[in-house]
């Protein structure tokens, strides 16, 4: 697989860049599979993987994704709408030179409510995906695990060798799904690269359903005008990283000759909360910090530099800036407020109560 030119800066040039790479080529270039590809981070693949000239077909459910994150792309993805846990996704496969597997349901609090969707689909459906991968002899698979699988870390930055402690089912299940996809590669003989993302945002992220990631939260309660409800302190940092650079990496992942390896993928860097609250500007309100939840996130990027040549290039604050262009994104978004989320995260405090953490 060919990495192909570099990130495109608009639309106009993308298509642009597109129709060159297809006489240049003059012959059917790859066949890549990304499932998930209709939601945040895997539309954002999708548009790396067209600007490099490959031939892309998302395989997606819809569960959380949305058609308008490929709309601009269309006519130049196949589409897939199947359901990786439960549909036959052998004859859908064929022809799959790599496989991005990024389908997934992806949010905490909903994991701790319905764990068994979370298996299904996230253990379950990777498993199925690596059968229709090995069925169709894919030269490549790389899967989007995840940072949290480190649960709180003793150690930052965090590299790849630290304990596994997985704190909710959402995490249990992204790592069980790392587990499923390395050994269906040990033992069938396919090249498996797992990344594990850190704290991924930009546009496209979901805005709609569960209370989730901090940046919706606050742009949706920007738009509306309302404080931002900082969870803590707001000293706590987190390891944000701009989903085209996340898109960089797994093209890196697919292009490089490892296999059977683990990368973090994260940006060098770890922002706090509150410096986040002071880039984007506006009132502040508290809500009750979270047992489980890590006081730092923070990828030790040495590995993923060293073998595939990877590194994060969007700062933060150009990323906030980023996210800023795009507010309007976000103006549909639900906003929440300090008693929405003590309804929404009850589960959370239920469940997860300090003494019962996993160590
Ligand atoms: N966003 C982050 O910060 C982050 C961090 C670590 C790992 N990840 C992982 O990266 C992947 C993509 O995350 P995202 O933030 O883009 O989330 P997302 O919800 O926007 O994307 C997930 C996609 O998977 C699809 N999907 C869910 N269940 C499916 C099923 N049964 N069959 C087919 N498709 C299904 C959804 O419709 C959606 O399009 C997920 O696997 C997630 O666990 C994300």
């Amino acid at each position: 697989m060919d990495a192909g030119p570099s990130h495109p800066e608009t639309l106009g040039a993308f298509m642009e860049e597109l129709r060159i790479m297809v006489k240049l080529i003059g012959q059917a270039p790859a066949k890549v599979f990304v499932t998930g590809g209709a939601g945040f981070i895997g539309s954002h693949l999708v548009d790396r993987l067209l600007g490099a000239g490959h031939r892309v077909a998302v395989v997606d459910n819809f569960a959380t994704g949305r058609e308008s994150n490929l709309a601009h792309a269309a006519g130049h993805v196949t589409l897939h709408r199947a359901d990786i846990a439960a549909d036959d996704l052998v004859p859908l496969f064929a022809g799959a030179t790599t496989v991005f597997h990024l389908a997934g349901l992806a949010d905490i609090v909903p994991s701790i409510e319905r764990p068994v969707e979370y298996f299904r689909t996230n253990v379950d459906g990777t498993m199925r995906v690596m059968e229709a991968a090995r069925a169709a002899g894919v030269a490549k698979v790389v899967y989007a695990a995840s940072s949290s699988c480190y649960g709180i870390p003793d150690v930052f930055p965090t590299d790849e060798q630290a304990a596994v402690r997985p704190q909710y089912p959402y995490a249990l299940t992204k790592y069980l799904g790392e587990l499923t996809a390395l050994h269906w590669g040990q033992v069938y003989g396919i090249p498996v690269v797992s990344l594990r993302l850190f704290n991924v945002y930009g546009p496209r992220s979901r805005t709609t359903g569960a209370y989730g990631a901090v940046f919706g939260v606050f742009l949706a309660q920007k738009l509306a005008g309302k404080p931002y409800t900082v969870v803590g302190d707001g000293k706590q940092t987190r390891d944000f990283t701009y989903v085209t650079d996340v898109a960089e990496a797994f093209l890196a992942a697919a292009t490089s000759p490892a296999a059977g390896e683990i990368f973090n993928v994260g940006s060098g860097g770890t922002y706090a909360i509150n410096e986040l609250v002071a880039l984007l500007g506006g009132d502040v309100t508290y809500v009750a910090k979270r047992p489980g939840e890590p006081d730092c996130t923070f990828a030790d990027v040495r590995k993923i530099e060293r073998v595939l040549g990877w590194r994060a290039c969007v700062s933060f604050r150009t990323g906030v800036g980023l996210m800023l262009d795009n507010v309007e994104l976000w103006r549909d978004a639900p906003v929440w407020d300090r008693e929405g989320i003590e309804r929404a995260t009850a589960a959370w405090f239920t469940h997860l109560g300090k003494e019962r953490a996993v160590s």
